[in-house]
């Protein structure tokens, strides 16, 4: 009998044979009748069902509506119903959004109390960064900021402080579901259920069943396989698990490659990097993710597993076309490494919105130039073909070659022979090779020296 425990507001819940594709805002809404947590998209865009989930490494804020009840095993759950003290309390967050006005409708309101208590309670002051996934509709973002910013100087309060005791997540397997604690439990159970569908973080996976409505038939969960969760750095590699969330391959990049870092800020939201993994990042295939870009840039390779049998691959050679990758069935991505070497990455984003968008294009340069020449050159962009592809007839126009604005320019129409991009309702086809082609020469004028602020419009 499959059991999944975890605590809500502070109470022990123990469900039995519940469907594992159930999401928990559903659960809420529905068997719980606590309607406090909305439903806005239901797709994980506009933050109304915000909870704050906890476990032994931290407290996070994150989607109801793309997070499935087998996903919170051994965690803490708080509501907004659980956000107030005991005696009706306001927490400093709620009290601050009443003194500054920010709330109107109040639809959107449980949503950004949620999301601004666990900042509060993080100590995150940088609110357009932890606001990113919450869509306030009439109100105004400035006065629900000034909230934020007022609560921060209050202590956290008692009830929501000192970490809670999270009940033990036992493993689960049987034909139809499986938790497992292991890679090597995992590769087990998948070799035998290879027609399973794995699931990282559910910020794909979640929309399958709250947008197409899809029956999943078997499913693994992967968020408590702990050996997938781990990153290491030697002398050679950056090892990173294949369920390393967005957020946390955030916090690792920005030492080692912090323009990568920086492109992951604008990944999502916080809610949706804190439950997406790189390993759903990858397998998913998709043309316009943001990882494979910058990771095949750095030259990383893709570990792959099928049981006890493990092989390696170049990232760049997963992908083979469109929809289609070298993955056989039962095999999973069990982890990503990323060659030591010198920072000289730059990763650019465009799309239409500064936050919680994607990618119309995104390109990645990892070029090194000494003596004023192109020693060494990785270029690969997402959203310029069906797969995330290497621009391999620029960079031969590149290599071996000076660092002038003459090279740029003659490196231009080589964009041509390694895309045929398509038009699609982020972008057409000749906006999408334009700014490819511009963002090398933005590459070009930041190396120069010239600042450039993708906030700031000219004509
Ligand atoms: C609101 C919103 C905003 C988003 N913004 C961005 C964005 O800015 N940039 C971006 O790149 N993406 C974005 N995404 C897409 C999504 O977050 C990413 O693709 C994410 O990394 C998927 O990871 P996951 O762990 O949630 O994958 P899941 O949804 O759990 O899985 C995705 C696919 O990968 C498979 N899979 C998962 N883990 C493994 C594994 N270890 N081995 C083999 N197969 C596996 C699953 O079976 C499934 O086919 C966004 C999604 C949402 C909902
Ligand atoms: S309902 Fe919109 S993010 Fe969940
Ligand atoms: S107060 Fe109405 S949507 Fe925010």
């Amino acid at each position: 009998m499959s059991q999944i425990a975890f605590l809500l507001n502070g109470d022990s819940v123990c469900l039995t044979n519940a469907s594992p594709t159930r999401t928990l805002l559903d659960w809420l809404r529905e068997d719980k009748g606590m309607t406090g947590t909305k439903e806005g998209c239901n797709e994980g865009d506009c933050g109304a069902c915000t909870v704050m989930v906890s476990d032994e490494t931290g407290v996070r804020a994150m989607n109801a509506c793309i997070l499935f009840l087998p996903q919170l095993n051994g965690k803490s759950v708080r509501t907004v119903e659980g956000l107030s003290g005991p005696d009706g309390e306001l927490h400093p967050v709620q009290q601050a959004m009443v003194d500054h006005h920010g709330s109107q409708c109040g639809f959107c309101t449980p949503g950004f109390v949620m999301s601004m208590a666990t900042a509060h309670l993080n100590g995150a002051t940088d609110y357009d960064d932890q606001l990113a996934g919450n869509l306030c509709r009439c109100t105004g973002y400035a006065p629900i900021v000034q909230a934020a910013k007022t609560a921060a100087s209050e202590p956290v309060p008692v009830w929501l402080s000192g970490a809670p005791d999270t009940p033990i997540a036992e493993p689960i397997e049987s034909d139809t579901l499986a938790l497992p604690r292991t890679a090597d439990e995992l590769a087990q159970w998948y070799e035998a259920h290879p027609d399973a569908t794995l699931i990282g973080g559910a910020t794909d996976v979640g929309l399958w069943v709250t947008k197409q409505l899809r029956d999943l038939g078997p499913v693994a969960f992967l968020n408590g396989v702990q050996d997938l969760k781990d990153t290491s750095v030697s002398d050679e590699d950056i090892h990173i698990g294949a369920g390393v969330t967005i957020t946390d391959l955030g916090t690792l990049m920005s030492e080692h490659h912090p323009s990568f870092a920086e492109m992951i800020r604008r990944y999502g939201s916080t809610q949706v990097r804190n439950a997406a993994t790189i390993g759903g990042n990858i397998a998913n295939g998709s043309p316009i993710g943001d990882g494979p870009p910058a990771l095949i840039a750095l030259g990383a390779t893709l570990y792959l597993r099928k049981g006890d049998r493990r092989r390696s691959l170049s990232l760049e050679d997963f992908f083979i076309d469109y929809g289609k990758q070298d993955r056989e069935p039962g095999e999973f991505v069990e982890a990503i490494s990323i060659p030591r070497q010198p920072d000289h990455l730059r990763c650019y984003k465009i799309s239409k919105r500064f936050d919680q968008d994607i990618s119309a294009v995104c390109g990645c340069f990892n070029i090194m130039i000494e003596h004023d020449q192109v020693t060494a050159v990785r270029i690969a962009f997402g959203g310029m073909a069906g797969i995330p592809k290497r621009a391999s007839h620029v960079e031969a126009a590149l290599i071996g070659q000076p660092w002038t604005a003459e090279t740029i320019a003659a490196a231009r129409p080589a964009f041509t022979k390694d895309f045929t991009p398509l038009s699609d309702m982020r972008a057409s086809a000749t906006y999408r090779l334009q700014s490819a082609q511009n963002l090398l020469d933005r590459f070009f004028a930041e190396t120069e020296g010239t600042a450039t602020n993708v906030l700031e419009v000219r004509a």
